[in-house]
């Protein structure tokens, strides 16, 4: 099972509120497209259901716990946003960075399927200081599916990753959402990501709006 609930969740940095009276529900098996311009507050909502930032009492529920007594983030995998001047300053290797969750569920030929799957096979041993973007921005999604997650969140996963590889990515993440696996994607790509959402909540000026996917006329984009 995997459910979230918000419930009518404000939430601001210092003086500033940036998400404002925020409701909205998923269901397991659902894929939540998240989409706002610049600075709309995608990444702080998610980081909100994700207990990164904390939020007050009953405005978050994940499988109907209340999120500050919710326990099994291993259920989760999640996938924060890039940012362009990331970087590690100690030589860890794809390997090390993949093995220091002791948590993974993946046994050792279930792992290298993955690997394989994500086109990191061949980069195992490399430093990750050596990466391209779009190549380290695939080991942090083979990252979070090490423990065979219930729920995904992706932040703009695809920022940085070629046009080949974006392909494949979403096609994985519509098969994993077709497995039963519920998706939360935040993109600026919703048109071309081929990604099969079920729902998308807008993000404009503090306010969401959730659409059912049956109620948006695409123009035949879809
Ligand atoms: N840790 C923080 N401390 C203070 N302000 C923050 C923090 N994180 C985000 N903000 C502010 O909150 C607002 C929303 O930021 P957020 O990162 O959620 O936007 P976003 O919709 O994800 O934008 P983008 O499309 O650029 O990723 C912005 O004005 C940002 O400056
Ligand atoms: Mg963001």
């Amino acid at each position: 099972m995997m459910r979230i609930k918000v419930d009518n969740l404000s939430f601001g940095y210092d003086y500033r509120t940036v998400l404002k009276n925020i409701s909205f529900s998923i269901e397991s098996g659902d894929f939540l497209v998240i989409v706002g311009n610049n600075g709309s507050g995608k990444s702080t909502l998610i980081k909100c259901c994700l207990g990164i930032n904390k939020v007050p009492e009953n405005k978050i529920f994940i499988d109907d716990i209340e999120i500050n007594d919710y326990q099994k983030w291993i259920n989760i995998g999640y996938v924060p946003q890039k940012f362009d001047d990331f970087n590690y300053e100690f030589p860890i290797t794809v390997n090390e960075i993949l093995t220091v969750s002791k948590l993974s569920k993946l046994d050792e030929e279930e792992r290298l399927t993955l690997l394989d799957k994500m086109g990191i096979l061949e980069l195992q041993n490399e430093n990750i200081n050596t990466l391209s973007g779009g190549q380290l921005q695939r080991v942090f999604i083979t990252r979070a599916l090490m423990n065979h997650p219930k729920l995904l969140v992706l932040d703009e996963p695809t920022v940085g990753v070629d046009s080949d590889n974006i392909k494949a990515f979403y096609r994985m993440v519509n098969d994993l959402n077709s497995e039963g696996v519920t998706i939360i994607l935040i993109t600026h790509e919703i048109k071309t990501s081929k990604a099969n959402f079920s729902h998308i909540l807008h993000l404009d000026d503090g306010r969401a709006e959730l659409t059912h996917v049956c109620d948006i006329d695409f123009g035949g984009d879809k």
